[in-house]
């Protein structure tokens, strides 16, 4: 018996995790391999303590939520060729880069592969990717730059990715040049026992760790460190799932600059006080994003006296970040929220279990969980038509959807 094996052994057995060699023998070598890599690698404690958290009863918060103060991109006069001077000087100077976080599972779409590979019916056909790449490319033209381009990925999707890429001839751009893709962190996924479920092929199941785990996959992929390099002082960082998502935005990143703020974000009003979404807001004095299931009736209500919804300014996933504070956030581990899913496994009699209904835990940390790192941000509102068509759920849904997308995207660029 390899001495590992054993010694692995004890380390489950403390955790309760044994099962977890149970089909070890009948795995060929690269696979019996992998999975005592895995078990290695696992933070069983975390992973325990993970499973624990999602028994207790979850508190109310404490915290003091209060309102955060955001400027709209549409009244600021005179500012706004101000700020828009500053940002336009950065960009040509080639401070700005583009992170898309292309690492989700897009369950709730259903596309068979990479969510950035999905066509959205548009009569051209492009997928995602390109159409943001289409934008990255007009943008840079107007700077004379090409601005780099970093896309996170997950171990599940990575390798589609790429070769999506590779087979589109990276849309011009040069991977490795000013075209970079990096692998996101994830987590075991567990049973309503506890128990770390085993995936068809043998390993363990891990999923994405939620689009949170950007700040620590930066750094641990030496990302930040090559956009140092680089003269990348800024970092835009949003979703592959937005069509209309503006990444270079000279207005965005004046008001950070003049500001002196590290982080600057883009929202768009609530739709109406009800809206399902996570608005900004100070927590406890910093920064925040408030979720809806946590904010009351009352405050969801609230105005101010010029009539604009106190807690009004949703989260679009639209943010920029200076280098540095990113490597701060990527250094403190951020929460995590657990969310109940499908998950095929294999049961332990090694047969294939696929349920029709949720049956295991996955565990995300949400980027916006970081922001409280810094004293203030600054808050851009913008017009949702032109910079938020979000590709969530399939077209049954009717909202947030490919067709809703596909409308937005075509009134924007006049495609009709
Ligand atoms: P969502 O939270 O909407 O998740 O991601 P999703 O994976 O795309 O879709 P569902 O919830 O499974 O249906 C918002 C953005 O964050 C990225 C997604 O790729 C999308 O761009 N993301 C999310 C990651 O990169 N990694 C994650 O672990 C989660």
């Amino acid at each position: 018996m390899n001495p590992k094996i054993e010694e692995l052994k004890n380390i489950l057995k403390k955790y309760g995790q044994e099962h977890l060699l149970n089909h070890y023998e009948t795995l060929d070598e690269s696979h019996k391999q992998e999975l005592l890599n895995q078990i290695e690698s696992i933070n069983f404690e975390l992973v325990n303590s993970l499973y624990h958290n999602t028994k207790k009863e979850h508190k109310q918060g404490k915290d003091k939520i209060t309102p955060i103060e955001y400027l709209d991109k549409n009244k600021l006069y005179d500012d706004y060729q101000y700020y828009e001077n500053i940002g336009k000087k950065a960009i040509k100077e080639g401070k700005l880069a583009a992170v898309t976080m292309a690492g989700g599972q897009g369950t709730r779409l259903g596309h068979n592969g990479p969510k950035g590979t999905y066509d959205i019916g548009l009569d051209s056909h492009k997928s995602l990717f390109e159409l943001l790449c289409d934008n990255l490319k007009e943008e840079g033209k107007k700077y004379n730059v090409t601005i780099p381009w970093f896309i996170m990925t997950s171990r599940e999707n990575n390798k589609a990715t790429i070769a999506f890429f590779e087979k589109h001839k990276y849309f011009g751009y040069q991977k490795d040049k000013n075209l970079f893709f990096f692998i996101q962190g994830e987590l075991p996924m567990v049973d309503t026992e506890g128990k770390i479920l085993i995936g068809e092929d043998g390993l363990i199941k891990q999923a994405s760790d939620g689009h949170g785990g950007i700040y620590e996959s930066l750094v641990k992929s030496g990302m930040t460190q090559k956009m140092k390099q680089m003269g990348i002082e800024w970092v835009f960082i949003g979703g592959i799932d937005n069509c209309l998502v503006k990444m270079v935005d000279p207005v965005l990143m004046g008001l950070a600059i003049d500001k002196a703020v590290t982080v600057a974000c883009k929202s768009v009003v609530k739709a109406n006080a009800q809206e399902k979404v996570g608005v900004f807001c100070k927590r406890n004095g910093k920064p925040s994003v408030i979720e809806y299931s946590e904010i009351t009736e009352e405050m969801a209500e609230a105005r101010d006296e010029k009539g604009e919804l106190l807690y009004g300014e949703s989260h679009i996933l639209c943010n920029l970040f200076r280098v540095d504070v990113i490597e701060r956030m990527g250094d403190n581990p951020l929460p995590y929220h657990v969310a109940y899913k499908k998950a095929t496994y294999l049961d332990k009699d090694g047969k294939l279990v696929v349920p029709d209904s949720p049956n295991a835990y996955k565990f995300e940390a949400f980027l916006f969980d970081a922001f409280g790192e810094v004293d203030d941000m600054a808050i851009l509102r913008v017009k949702r038509e032109e910079e938020f068509a979000p590709v969530k759920n399939s077209d049954s849904a009717g909202v947030d959807c490919p067709s809703t997308a596909r409308e937005l995207y075509k009134k924007f660029h006049h495609l009709d």
